[in-house]
């Protein structure tokens, strides 16, 4: 029997892998570097300062910027990505996600975010669903980023559970990893490339029955 949910944000909760895309797009044209749709995909899940370094190896340029450079570039392109979300509403709910944080709740299940982003809580307090989550992983107190199961299983414990006592959902390959790697049940959601690895993948939440899953 499942007893709690935790969710990666991007990509789960809501869309917004096209605002990174723009800001990265945007950020490495300034320093001659094309990023387009995807290559982006490989960037889902992955910290902010892995994502650069994956946009600086593309571009050959890996060498060419000190630490503290690599984290100017970093902190316009989060300044940029950052104006683009002031225009969330709760409407940027992916679909079905609303009625699916209300079954939860309703079966008592409480739910986590362990998202990459440190743009999280500003996420979910614009999509007005902030209240919804007992917990949010603070990925700045992590050693790994996903694939490693970290995030997951300290979700797990700030539910006061274990990994295997929880469902976890993911959009990106990264994540689902993850997940499996703490020997959750991963429910994968699809939004760009094929997902390898999920227990049961889903294009949309409202695709679940809560009660039926919590038998997994
Ligand atoms: C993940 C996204 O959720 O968060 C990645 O999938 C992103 O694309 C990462 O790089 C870090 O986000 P942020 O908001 O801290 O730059
Ligand atoms: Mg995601």
């Amino acid at each position: 029997m499942k007893k709690g949910f935790v969710f990666d944000l991007d990509g789960v909760i809501t869309d917004t892998a096209k605002y990174h895309f723009i800001a990265w797009r945007d950020l490495a044209k300034e320093i001659n570097i094309d990023v387009d749709l995807k290559f982006n995909e490989q960037l889902k899940g992955i910290s902010r300062m892995d994502s650069l370094e994956r946009i600086l190896a593309h571009g050959g340029r890996s060498d060419d910027f000190t630490p503290e450079e690599k984290a100017a570039l970093a902190e316009k392109k989060n300044t940029h990505y950052v104006e683009l979300l002031q225009s969330l509403t709760p409407a940027d709910l992916l679909p079905g996600v609303h009625d699916f944080l209300d079954g939860a709740q309703a079966n008592q299940v409480p739910c986590a975010i362990a998202s990459a982003s440190k743009n999280a809580p500003f996420i979910l307090e614009k999509l007005g669903v902030a209240d919804r989550f007992a917990a949010i992983v603070d990925p700045a107190s992590l050693h790994k980023g996903k694939p490693d199961p970290e995030i997951f299983v300290k979700a797990a414990e700030l539910l006061g559970f274990q990994p295997e006592e929880c469902v976890g959902f993911e959009d990106a390959q990264a994540g689902l990893d993850g997940i499996k790697a703490c020997g959750m049940y991963a429910v994968g959601v699809l939004s760009g490339e094929p997902l390898h690895g999920a227990d049961i993948t889903v294009h949309q939440l409202t695709e679940l029955d809560i009660p039926e899953l919590l038998q997994k």
